[in-house]
């Protein structure tokens, strides 16, 4: 046979009862943001807490292109050593395999006053324009200009001003704090995101020498500087790894501890699940979630942080499935982002959908079928999903879930899940 006609799938056999702790790995989303930003500095950064997932590995890549030394020193520790850069077009297929390459346009501007690249990818949830990103980079003084495929961004000096965003976008937040280290005087950002991710990337970005305040707040400001330094740098456990664990540990643990969180970085989450009727105890760095006899039917609404995270809907439709009554879940950050409920109906599930919305009945037995990831958290429901499921669960399309979960077979084996990966005929 040969080998392109093989493909990867993760298999689960679900009904065993997990039991036990795990360990939460670094943030992604604060990750693929805080490798770009190394390069704003002028020696090497060190990273501690890189979680082992291949969104990572493209970042890597594209560091590769651009001369930048990245050594690894142990699992999740790496060194990125941006001295000899170079700014060369960003145009390999790294590119285009992550949302967060785009993180390269504010950080080379910001560095070099120049950026060229392709569109970047990632999971696909509706339309997800780079708009008010761009916008910022004009504001600063940049020109942008967009031909066959790719991005050419320029600037011949960035000077701060004030940038409003029409949308509190963690993306592009992120992208006019790291584009505008380095411009000449103040930089304001008004209705900014607030996410977890965003005070980690400035927390480096100060650590190097830059001046960022406000990170965490609606109002961020970045005073400029001629300099920035290498430093060393612990990036903060993922929230919505650690929301995907709590979410699988309510449906199918009869007692788990979920380590290494920030449970206020989780408030959101939390709350619901008490509401549900979820069992928890909750301490400083992590919670402990016991079987429940019965849940019940919630509504949920996603919202920018600190209100319920978008990422975490579709992990906890899963679990919507075994509670009493109907459930509803909007998602007001990406209206789209329902394909997951087609695969839960294909297992069982009673879910409705009208735009932007899923109505969802419980509880409903789920049986093993197979169901394809058609993103990132949709795999992460239907992990959930196959581990409750009569029988076993086939999940096609799995480097979607390769690109944001560290071992998530390994970390679930540990727990006592019956999920292993097998090469099928395509
Ligand atoms: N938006 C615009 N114009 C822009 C930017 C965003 O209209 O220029 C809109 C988006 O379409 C969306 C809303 O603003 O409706 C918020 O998008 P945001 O920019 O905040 O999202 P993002 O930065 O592209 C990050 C995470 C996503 C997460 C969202 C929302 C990373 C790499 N990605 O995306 O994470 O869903 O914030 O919290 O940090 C995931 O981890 O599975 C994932 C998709």
């Amino acid at each position: 046979m040969k080998e392109g006609n093989m493909k990867k799938v993760i298999k689960i056999e679900g009904g065993h009862e997990l039991n036990g702790e795990v360990t939460i790995s670094g943030s992604k989303n604060a990750t693929v943001a805080l490798i770009p930003s190394a390069i704003l500095a002028q020696g090497p950064i060190t990273i501690v807490g890189v979680p082992t997932i291949s969104d990572v590995d493209s970042l890597s890549e594209i560091l590769g292109d651009l001369n930048v030394k990245v050594t690894k020193l142990a699992q999740d520790h790496i060194i990125i050593d941006p001295t000899d850069i170079k700014n060369i077009p960003l145009e390999s297929s790294a590119v285009t395999k992550l949302r967060a390459s785009y993180y390269f346009m504010g950080a080379l501007l910001g560095r070099f006053g120049e950026v060229k690249m392709k569109m970047p990818g990632g999971c696909y949830l509706g339309p997800r324009p780079i708009d008010l990103h761009l916008k910022g980079f004009e504001a600063l003084g940049a020109s942008v200009k967009y031909e066959q495929g790719s991005y050419t961004i320029k600037a011949e000096k960035l000077v701060g001003t004030k940038i409003f965003l029409d949308i509190s976008s963690v993306g592009a937040t992120i992208n006019i704090m790291m584009a505008a280290v380095y411009a000449q005087g103040r930089t304001t950002i008004e209705n900014a995101a607030k996410e977890p991710e965003i005070i980690d990337v400035a927390t480096l970005l100060n650590k190097m020498g830059a001046q960022v305040r406000g990170a965490g707040t609606n109002e961020i400001t970045i005073d400029g500087v001629d300099k920035l330094m290498g430093c060393f740098h612990e990036i903060i456990p993922d929230r919505i790894e650690a929301g995907t664990f709590i979410i699988l540990a309510a449906a199918a643990a009869r007692k788990m501890k979920i380590n290494n969180i920030i449970p206020q970085h989780l408030d959101s989450l939390l709350s619901k699940l008490e509401e549900m009727g979820v069992k928890m105890m909750v301490e400083i760095d992590s919670v402990t979630i016991e079987k429940s006899d019965e849940l019940n039917a919630v509504s949920i609404k996603t919202l920018p942080y600190p209100g319920f995270a978008t990422d975490l809907q579709q992990p906890l439709t899963t679990l919507l499935t075994q509670c009493s009554g109907e459930s509803t879940v909007k998602d007001t950050i990406y209206p789209e982002r329902f394909k997951h409920c087609i695969e839960l109906q294909r297992m069982g599930a009673d879910i409705e959908l009208s735009p932007g919305k899923s109505f969802i009945k419980g509880p409903t037995k789920l049986y093993g079928d197979k169901v394809t990831a058609t993103d990132l958290r949709c795999g992460a429901s239907l992990v959930v999903a196959g581990l409750i499921a009569d029988g076993i669960t086939e999940i096609h399309e799995i480097s979607h879930i390769d690109r944001g979960y560290e071992d998530i077979d390994g970390k679930l084996k540990n727990l006592g899940a019956n999920i292993w990966r097998e090469e099928i005929e395509d």
